[in-house]
């Protein structure tokens, strides 16, 4: 059966784990042949990471043209990390994998955007659009009518009530519960094990159980040029 080349860009936790979903999903159907990691720091280059190179520079997918490509960054720290590196890759959307590990359960009709990356477990329970860039860690449940724009981060065991919308690259940590009909703003910053039961302005700071605004971000961290 014939596989794609495929590269992900970042060589941190997160690609490892998306590395893993790539490998349970190529042991139900191959799709890919993984090349490598491409790294913007230079201390990991020519390493070795579960097994696969890290090739160099995230300038090295210019010299792939046939791989097809995953980002793998996430960090509270920097929530927009996949929205500016995919700006800085400037490649169309039909290279990026859409990485789905096999022990997903996705509601037949879900638009998975280019780009995102859903881990184990994870479960969508009605059928529904899911943005381009969005990482979903294990035991994420999203239900019905949620809306998920670009670049979101859901990580481990988020639930999401229906009808809520998540504006893009907003970060949602470990264990968040978010009751039905809400809205989860662009950048905001959800704290693990929050309990929201309001509306969360855009680029604001929220935990706690019931969740409370702890601070409010500056949206021009969303823009910073870095490296990854
Ligand atoms: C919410 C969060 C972003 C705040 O980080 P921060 O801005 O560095 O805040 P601090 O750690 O300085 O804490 C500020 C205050 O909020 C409290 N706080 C922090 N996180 C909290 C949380 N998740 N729930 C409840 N209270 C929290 C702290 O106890 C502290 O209270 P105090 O002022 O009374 O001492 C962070 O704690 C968090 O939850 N990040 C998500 C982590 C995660 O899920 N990672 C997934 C990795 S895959």
């Amino acid at each position: 059966m014939t596989t794609r080349p495929l590269l992900l860009v970042g060589a941190g936790g997160l690609a490892r784990e998306v590395l893993a979903a790539v490998r349970a999903a190529n042991s139900v159907r191959p799709q890919w042949t993984v090349l490598g990691f491409v790294d913007d720091n230079p201390a990991r280059y020519g390493t070795r990471i579960d097994d696969v190179p890290v090739l160099g520079p995230s300038d090295l997918v210019a010299d792939h043209p046939d791989a097809a490509v995953v980002i793998c960054t996430a960090s509270t720290r920097d929530q927009a990390s996949r929205r500016r590196i995919s700006a800085r890759l400037a490649i169309p959307a039909d290279r990026y994998a859409t990485v789905i590990h096999p022990s997903t359960s996705i509601a037949p009709g879900t638009d998975i955007g280019a780009g995102s990356v859903l881990l184990a477990f994870v479960a969508v329970t009605a059928p529904q659009a899911i943005g381009a860039h969005v990482v979903v860690m294990p035991h994420t449940t999203i239900t019905h009518d949620d809306e998920i724009a670009d670049h979101v981060t859901f990580a481990a065991r988020v639930a999401l009530a229906g009808g809520v919308s998540v504006g893009e690259a907003a970060y949602l940590g470990s264990g968040a519960l978010v009751r039905e009909g809400l809205s989860i703003g662009a950048g905001a910053l959800i704290g693990m094990g929050a309990v929201v039961l309001d509306h969360v302005p855009p680029f604001e700071v929220w935990a706690g159980t019931p969740a409370r605004r702890l601070r409010t971000l500056n949206p021009t961290n969303h823009v910073t040029a870095r490296t990854i």
